[in-house]
């Protein structure tokens, strides 16, 4: 039977695009199989790629700061990315490596079925197939997603490094993980 373990297994070996070329790591995620909230990311940056864990550079500070204010816990959920390995120079992943890692993706979310996903950006709304022509479309609600055959519920929100970067998005991003934290509670 296929576990969050094998999945990672396989990531960490992965030669189904370029990406793999360059990494010192591949990022398959952290947490348990039995976590409520799956969070995704964008692409493992430098810090990820070193320590093969995801979100653990400084926007996943800042993030881990934000989400403890609003209530949620890091540890219970399952962290992860769009694509598991990190791209140069940190650029956006391209259609070719979002496809080729999606099947991971598929496969942790079918093993952990969690309550809610919390896409935190674009590049993971591109993953999940979510449609939008700017991220404001989709930005602050959940919405029932059809995602590799599965009903799942995501709730999208910014990337933390554009309210990293700049300060008036950060109540906007507190308030959108105050309200994934009241899903999960319903
Ligand atoms: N940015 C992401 O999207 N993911 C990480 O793991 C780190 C930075």
């Amino acid at each position: 039977m296929e576990t969050l373990d094998t999945i990672a297994s396989r990531a960490v070996v992965c030669p189904l695009c370029d990406l793999s070329l360059k990494r010192k790591n591949a990022v398959p995620g952290v947490g348990s199989a039995s976590a409520k909230l799956v969070i995704i990311g964008e692409a493992p940056g430098r810090y990820e790629d070193e320590q093969g864990k995801p979100f653990v550079g400084l926007s996943g500070k800042f993030l881990n700061s934000y989400l403890e204010a609003a209530g949620i816990k890091r540890d219970e959920a399952f962290v992860t990315n769009a694509v598991k390995c990190r791209p140069p120079n940190n650029r956006k992943p391209n259609d070719i490596e979002l496809n080729a890692c999606r099947p991971y993706l598929v496969r942790q979310l079918s093993i952990i079925k969690p309550k809610l996903v919390l896409a935190l950006g674009t590049s993971a709304c591109n993953a999940l197939g979510i449609k939008y022509k700017h991220l404001s479309d989709v930005r602050g609600k959940a919405a029932d997603t059809e995602f590799g055959g599965m009903k799942i519920k995501v709730f999208v929100t910014f990337h933390p490094s554009f309210p990293m970067r700049f300060t008036k998005p950060r109540q906007t991003f507190l308030d959108d993980l105050k309200r994934v934290n009241e899903i999960l509670k319903d």
